[in-house]
């Protein structure tokens, strides 16, 4: 028993036990419509255990059964059971066909998982466990079969019918109805299936593959957006020739497809040849969506296109191996972004992400594993920990082996497993293989939770011209792991001499820059014969996902703020310096919210003409209010925001010359290209800098800002101007909210934006902000990206949020109570928050645990929510 009364059943992966049976053919035939959806199901069952068994499970949820046959005979009362997780099938013979009936409603599944019905389309969602609510089926990655499907609908509300695979026949029937025949050639998990049905506008295009195959691509749109696909189309392409290029890998069948959908509870689904996205990484134009949506699609069509090698072709065995294709996929998207953009750029927003999501998740009570051991409902770990740290502990491997060692494991990988369902240890053992390497301390990495905590110190032998290098690791416990191991961790570093160049290293015959591998809890490394004195800079690029203490003071760190050749470094030097800053500012509300090491870094960047403004900005951005926070035993909600303002209106004020200078040199007519996109961020941080540094003046800055929310050419500047109106304390911005509204209505996507700016906006009445947003006419507690757009805006926006009368907890945790009955998976991942108590006083800490047993006591508790809640507060 826990918290919420429930005992939810435990899946262990240690009970993994192979199928007693498989499927090697499927045929589905569906009669759609919104609200009793006919699901006629043909399977080829024969067993693959020694022995008989005495019942076979499949598995089945929320199915109305209609009729059940088997070898064309209906089945004996005798021969199964219905049970709660679906069916048993008592006595199977060792092999037989099974057909089944079943009724489904698509359109009251809220949940959006299994086939729904939302904004006049049939839709489907099947990863995780989606499968198993729209027909009776053997509903894990592991079981890998031949899919054919048939769609019926109504010709003139449907037109369009997809599904996975290849079209082989379409025809109209009676009743103005008609059908289309699907075949996938690849057997799939079930999680990868997918359907299609609705109105349909398409935008087309070909690719043309290495070897020289014809690919059909498509985009279907509502007939209204077929304008905003030019980014995704062009990403699709840029995606298969860089697959091609980097890990030889082709597209497989003649036609690629992807849908984009407005309801949706994850960003997209990579269904063998017929993606599923929510269509915030699908569509953008100029006027609609801003530069970091336009890279939000690039990445995210890479990824799903991605997965057709890592997650398609080779599977997962089950779902602790979730990390096998996302966290490959995920470094494979960075990487693919990587290449498209800045490197450097790419790698720091890549580890501000890591931090701000999967760091505190690993030290808090929703730490595990990126190979979980345990879960309930297995779409509660699809989190920070198995995508982003899973992607961090394979860029490791990478990292040690090098680029050519590793393409070599992953050619044997999928030499080895194309057509499988395979594991983590599968994947490792690849890389070793192919390499004769040893990694196995990575398999610590893939089992062990928290993050480890690295400390160097070093030291400067004048005498013998040496410096002498000691590395330390600790990881802390987390819940069900007391004791933790070390584990391998490579440190990317160079040393710098006082002019800031890199000198060479003896022990690696005179390279300036190398890997070391920390593999025991402490190790020591001494580089000799050094020209003068030098300065570390270590973990360059954030070679490994750990916390640096680096033992540095201030003045290194202006040092390499100003002169580290490795942009990330750069860029965390300037990132300590403001952290230190603002944590003496939080400590004592006197101290200076701009010293004068950070004064100097801030002149330095800002007089740098040779920094790419996009840099520049990253450069120039302070940390948030949350990584402030994660440095502290507990976090002060309020001092940390006012510390942060404070020094947002000290660099405002005192560089406000350098800022007027930015903001007038960098406009220019709106481009797309890299460059242009720099200098848009750069700009707009100048306002931000422009507008926090002048108070309370409805002059100046607070003018430029309306001037250009009206004149803007574009989303990202007119967006960047709402903003600080909006959120801006002593300025009126009713007028606008309202002009942004009125102009954009009729586009979701930017009424998302509309909505969260004001749910994220740090002041009291925010609040009662938000109440009003909730009975908005645009408001719909059935779409998520909306729900997310305001409650997880509101749960992101600390000083709201944790008020310290614990209002926002109690408004908070009304809405997850209401949210749950609707959409479980949305409901549960919006939650997480509140897992976080442990790192607050004691009003808010027993203010956020009132708010977890309030929901504990809901009657009809998902288990998506009661396990997040049982995790929380065991
Ligand atoms: N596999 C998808 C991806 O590319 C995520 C789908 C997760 N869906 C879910 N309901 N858990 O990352
Ligand atoms: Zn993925």
């Amino acid at each position: 028993m826990n918290i919420s009364g429930s005992k939810a059943t435990v899946i262990r992966r240690g009970d993994y036990q192979a199928p007693s049976y498989q499927v090697s053919e499927i045929a589905l035939d569906v009669r759609l419509d919104p609200d009793n959806t006919e699901v006629h199901t043909r399977l080829q069952l024969h067993r693959i255990a020694p022995e008989p068994v005495a019942e076979l499970h499949l598995d089945g949820e929320s199915l109305e059964l209609l009729g059940l046959q088997r070898d064309g005979q209906a089945l004996a009362e005798s021969a199964y059971r219905l049970t709660e997780g679906g069916l048993l099938l008592l006595n199977p013979p060792e092999a037989f066909i099974l057909e089944s009936r079943v009724r489904i409603h698509p359109r009251a599944n809220t949940a959006l998982s299994g086939l729904y019905h939302a904004g006049g389309q049939f839709l489907t969602q099947c990863e995780a466990e989606g499968f198993r609510r729209i027909t009776y089926y053997l509903d894990r990655p592991d079981c890998l079969a031949r899919f054919t499907v048939t769609l019926h609908a109504p010709q003139d509300s449907c037109p369009v019918l997809l599904a996975n695979g290849n079209c082989m026949a379409t025809g109209v029937e009676e009743g103005g109805w008609h059908w289309a025949r699907w075949e996938d050639p690849y057997p799939k998990p079930a999680y990868l299936f997918a359907m299609v049905a609705g109105d349909l506008a398409v935008v087309r295009d070909r690719y043309r593959t290495a070897s020289g195959r014809e690919v059909a691509l498509e985009i279907y749109v509502a007939e209204r957006d077929t304008g905003a696909c030019a980014q995704a189309m062009d990403s699709l392409k840029h995606a298969m020739r860089w697959d091609e290029e980097v890990y030889g890998r082709e597209y497989d069948l003649n036609r690629y497809m992807i849908v984009a959908t407005d309801s949706f509870n994850m960003g997209a689904m990579e269904n063998k040849g017929l993606n599923i996205f929510n269509a915030k990484y699908v569509l953008a134009s100029p006027e609609t969506a801003t530069d970091s949506d336009y890279q939000g699609i690039e990445s995210v069509i890479a990824h799903e296109y991605f997965h057709n090698w890592t997650g398609n072709r080779v599977t997962l065995r089950d779902w602790f191996q979730l990390s096998l294709k996302e966290g490959l996929t995920v470094f494979r998207d960075q990487e693919f972004s990587a290449d498209q953009n800045s490197r450097g750029v790419q790698r720091i927003g890549d580890v501000r992400r890591l931090r701000a999501a999967q760091f505190p998740e690993d030290a808090g009570p929703l730490a595990h594993p990126v190979r979980p051991d345990a879960y309930s409902e297995i779409n509660n770990f699809y989190t920070a920990t198995v995508y982003e740290k899973g992607a961090e502990l394979v860029r490791m491997m990478h990292t040690l082996l090098g680029n050519v060692p590793f393409r070599k494991g992953m050619d044997l990988y999928f030499e080895r497993h194309d057509g499988h369902a395979v594991t983590i240890e599968d994947f490792i053992a690849a890389m070793e293989d192919a390499n004769q390497r040893d990694l196995s301390g990575f398999r610590r990495w893939y089992g062990q939770a928290g993050t480890p905590v690295v400390r160097a110190t070093g030291s400067y032998d004048p005498a013998r011209h040496s410096y002498t290098l000691t590395l330390h690791q600790e990881t802390p416990a987390t819940p069900g792991q007391p004791v933790k191991e070390a584990v391998p961790i490579p440190v990317r570093m160079a040393l710098l001499n006082t002019q800031g160049q890199r000198v060479p290293l003896e022990v690696v015959g005179g390279a300036s820059e190398t890997v070391l591998l920390l593999e025991q809890s402490e190790q020591s490394w001494n580089f000799a014969n050094l020209p003068g004195p030098v300065i570390p800079s270590l973990l360059r690029g954030f070679s490994a996902p750990v916390r640096l203490q680096d033992s540095l003071d201030d003045d290194a760190h202006g040092f390499l703020a100003r002169h580290d050749d490795d942009p990330f470094n750069r860029w965390e030097s300037m990132q300590d310096l403001a952290v230190k800053a603002l944590l003496a500012a939080v400590a004592d509300s006197s101290v200076a919210p701009l010293p004068i090491t950070l004064r100097n870094a801030v002149a330095a960047t800002l007089a740098d003409r040779q920094v790419d403004p996009a840099f520049c900005a990253e450069l120039l951005t302070l940390p948030g209010e949350d990584y402030i926070g994660e440095q502290m035993p507990v976090v002060a909600v309020e001092a940390i925001h006012r510390a942060r303002d404070g020094m947002m209106r000290a660099i405002g004020r005192h560089f406000a010359k350098e800022w007027t200078g930015l903001y007038h040199d960098l406009a220019a007519a709106y481009q797309r290209d890299g460059l242009s996109i720099g200098r848009r961020r750069l700009r707009n941080l100048a306002l931000a800098y422009l507008i926090a540094g002048e108070g309370n003046s409805r002059e100046g800055a607070i003018l430029h800002a309306r001037q250009q929310y009206i004149q803007a050419d574009n989303m990202t500047d007119r967006l960047a101007a709402f903003q600080l109106l909006a959120q801006h304390r002593h300025h009126d911005a009713e007028d606008v909210i309202l002009d942004f509204y009125q102009r954009w209505h009729e586009y979701p996507l930017v009424i998302d934006k509309w909505f969260a700016i004001q749910a994220a906006a740090p002041y009291p009445k925010t609040l009662r902000q938000v109440e009003h947003l909730l009975v908005h006419p645009a408001f719909d507690w059935r779409v998520p990206n909306r729900v997310r757009a305001v409650l997880g805006a509101f749960a992101a926006n600390p000083t709201v949020f944790h008020a310290a009368d614990g209002s926002g907890y109690t408004f908070f945790a009304e809405q997850i109570r209401r949210l749950d009955d609707i959409n479980p998976q949305t409901a549960a991942r919006l939650a997480t928050p509140l897992s976080r108590w442990q790192r607050y006083d004691a009003p808010r800490q027993q203010a956020m645990v009132t708010a977890l047993k309030i929901l504990a006591g809901k009657p009809g508790l998902s288990r998506d929510l009661a396990e997040v809640i049982q995790r929380s507060h065991p």
